[in-house]
């Protein structure tokens, strides 16, 4: 999706911006532009295609210490040099770069034509620039000029302004879009993401929606819509340029697959405490009684988040005995959703960025509901926006599908349900045999990774040419099918679907066929009879069979077998293969493994 970097301070902003938009690459877009300010002068470059193709473009001369960048993944026009951003006002004073979606930008722009403005693209984002570019005229400051044309627009946006006529200073402004500032020595950065800073800062401050902040090279000042000067604590984060290195690998997917065991491993540490066999999560801000008052459990988030979530309220019904389930928070945030007192919400999200799980939290939040948060980006918006919640500790996740938040999400499920279960009536034995097994998965997961070549040979001979892949799992492996598929399909264009096993007797089983290998999720646990089953059914109909499971079976043409550990956290361990299948099919069929088409890591649009 979309982003931005913005520069001020004694440097030349071109390199900087350039670099920062590297690191927002893995984010998806379709076309890359950067302005800088020189002696009371804007000077654009902007072109469809990748940073490299801008930086090529981008000449020697291109000097000026004050400077916005950005990489756009096309929502209104055609991905083209001219609706690349930054967009310039008409008197070319004024540049903007951003990010969201403004909804009234047919009429705006209706409006300004009117009084004689010739727009030059199709973009929504032109609008801003002519707004800004006419109250620039009246007004002593560029964020008063900024504040006004805002004030006009509905819809979603994470900006970046400069003005030729000011060329100390950029104005930023955040309602819906993430806008982060980085605080440097005698330098100021901003960017959507904090990829973009960690190489110059680690100390970063995030916008709030409606805020507005003005950077110049020796600070910054933060406002309300309403121009009321907020106050700001910035605090470190803990990435850094390493965690966005591919480390040797070939793909950032492979990277993050293989970094499992260790991912997991630092989303448990410290949370297991062997006296109680409980889980420690400091962050729920809850105490036992207040954990044992919810009589359900709602999960929202958006595609695997979603699917996590739904192994999720698995172990929560499992462990803590209450009624829960997951949903699609873009579906729920606009069914207006019944918000009750006695119902824990929990909003998952690797990005905490997500505009629909947002919007979702933020309803809930109206309501009065109780929001936890599952997220990995520290200090991002759905994390800042929730009561309370878990980090993930899984590091920056680059490669557009998502692997190792999903299996840290999954892991802190487990501790979340065994915290519900163990302030109820789970047993001291079973509170300890779910630390124990979640203690063991670590090494686990190690183990599975060692298949890869086993796994990678499957993928040649079943993803490769299949006209379409079927996956099926029944109640654990449900879930955990709905994610293969999906994995599969975002990044090798395979098309794949997943049922509930049970299900396919009631429609799928006509398309099942030797051009239509399905993926069976077998666990040993107690529908072991009935998924055997479910694949003689295929069988008779010529499918061909790669099971994945914790044994081989005559009704397979394959098997992976995963390791063993306790039933209920079955769903991580199972994951994992399915993770390097698609990876592999996805590089035989040479797909842009870690960028598939018409994606973007984090959706900040809805
Ligand atoms: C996962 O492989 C996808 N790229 C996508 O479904 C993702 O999980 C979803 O967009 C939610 O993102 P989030 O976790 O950052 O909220």
């Amino acid at each position: 999706m979309c982003g931005i970097v913005a520069y001020v301070g004694p440097k030349d902003a071109a390199p900087i911006l350039l670099e920062g938009l590297q690191r927002l690459e893995y984010r998806g877009y379709d076309s890359a532009g950067v302005a800088v300010v020189a002696a009371k002068a804007l000077k654009i470059r902007k072109v469809k295609g990748r940073v490299a193709d801008l930086a090529s473009v981008v000449p020697a001369r291109f000097k000026g210490t004050l400077g916005i960048g950005h990489t756009r993944w096309a929502t209104h026009g055609v991905p083209s040099d001219v609706n690349a951003h930054p967009h310039p006002s008409a008197d070319e004073r004024i540049a903007v770069v951003h990010n969201g979606i403004i909804e009234n930008a047919d009429s705006l722009r209706q409006r300004l034509e009117a009084d004689g403005v010739t727009f030059l693209s199709e973009t929504d984002t032109e609008v801003l620039a002519h707004l800004i570019g006419r109250t620039a005229k009246e007004t002593e400051s560029l964020e008063e000029a900024v504040r006004r044309a805002l004030k006009l627009v509905v819809g979603t946006y994470g900006i970046a302004v400069i003005d030729a006529e000011r060329p100390g200073e950029v104005v930023v402004a955040r309602n819906g879009s993430p806008i982060v500032l980085g605080i440097g020595e005698k330098e100021m950065f901003a960017a959507s993401d904090v990829a973009a800073l960690v190489r110059y800062t680690r100390q970063v401050v995030h916008l709030e929606d409606g805020e507005l902040a003005v950077l110049r090279a020796d600070g910054f000042s933060t406002f309300t819509s309403d121009a009321r000067e907020t106050a700001k604590e910035p605090f470190t984060v803990d990435w850094d340029t390493g965690h966005y290195d591919t480390g040797g690998y070939e793909h950032y997917l492979l990277k993050e697959i293989s970094e499992q065991p260790d991912t997991v491993g630092r989303t448990l540490r410290g949370r297991i405490d062997d006296r109680f066999h409980i889980a420690h999560l400091g962050g729920l801000n809850m105490d036992a009684r207040e954990s044992r008052s919810f009589k359900r459990v709602k999960i929202i988030g958006c595609g695997s988040a979603y699917y996590s979530g739904q192994i999720g309220a698995q172990l929560i019904e499992e462990l803590a005995r209450i009624p829960a389930d997951a949903e699609p928070a873009s579906e729920f945030r606009y069914r207006s959703p019944v918000v009750e007192a006695d119902t824990l919400y929990i909003a998952i999200s690797q990005s905490g960025e997500t505009y629909d799980t947002l919007a979702a939290v933020q309803e809930l939040k109206r309501k009065g509901g109780r929001v936890l948060g599952i997220v990995n980006t520290v200090g991002s918006a759905i994390a800042r926006e929730c009561d309370g919640g878990v980090y993930l500790h899984a590091g920056p996740e680059v490669s557009v599908a998502s692997t190792k938040a999903f299996t840290s999400t999954s892991a802190a499920f487990a501790l979340l349900a065994l915290h519900l279960g163990r302030v109820r009536d789970l047993s001291p034995a079973d509170g300890r045999r779910i630390c124990d097994g979640l203690r063991r998965l670590p090494e686990q997961i190690k183990e599975m990774l060692t298949q890869e070549e086993h796994i990678r040979e499957l993928a040649m001979r079943y993803a490769k040419d299949a006209a379409g892949m079927m996956f099926v799992g029944r109640v654990r492996g449900y879930p955990v099918a709905r994610e293969g598929a999906q994995k599969l399909k975002e990044i090798s264009y395979v098309h794949a679907e997943a049922y509930p096993a049970s299900e396919l007797k009631h429609g799928p089983l006509a398309l099942i066929g030797p051009e239509m290998p399905t993926v069976a999720i077998v666990p040993d646990d107690e529908l072991l009879d009935k998924n055997l089953t479910t694949l003689g059914e295929i069988r008779a109909r010529s499918g061909r069979i790669l099971m994945v499971g914790h044994r081989t079976a005559d009704q397979a043409d394959d098997c992976i077998v995963v390791p063993r550990n306790e039933t209920e956290l079955d769903p991580i361990l199972l994951t994992i293969p399915l993770q390097l299948f698609a990876y592999h099919a996805a590089v035989a069929l040479g797909r842009d493994v870690d960028k598939p088409r018409n994606l973007a890591k984090s959706v900040t649009v809805e």
